[in-house]
């Protein structure tokens, strides 16, 4: 079980494809694991990974090239980062999904 956002600009997941346990995204083409959280496919953005090492930007194959962003927007490029996805433990124990989410922090008082 995941959040539906995207750990790369938090689009929703759940307007992306599924194959097998891969989930892609729509708005960058980024492909997320959903067994693991790795990234399968690096979004044609670019930039960091949860590691923090840098990838470059892509095109589909047959995609007409884009032009080149203003150096502002290049460098935000260069240093978004893609985090890993988050999933949650989840299992159907007599028909009922139940899943480990963590507590919510906010809106709480002490
Ligand atoms: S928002 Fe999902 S790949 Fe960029």
């Amino acid at each position: 079980m995941t959040d539906d956002r995207c750990p790369h600009m938090s689009a929703p997941l759940s307007l992306g494809t599924l194959d097998g346990c891969v989930v892609a995204c729509v708005l960058h083409r980024g492909a997320f694991d959903l067994s693991t959280g790795e990234t399968a496919t690096f979004p044609t953005t670019g930039g960091l990974d949860a590691d923090g090492m840098h990838h470059a930007p892509w095109a589909m194959a047959g995609a007409p090239p884009k032009p080149e962003p203003s150096e502002s927007k290049a460098n935000a490029r260069a240093l978004t980062r893609t985090r890993r996805l988050r999933f949650y433990p989840a299992r159907i124990r007599e028909g009922i999904l139940e899943a480990r989410v963590p507590e919510a922090t906010h809106g709480v008082e002490a």
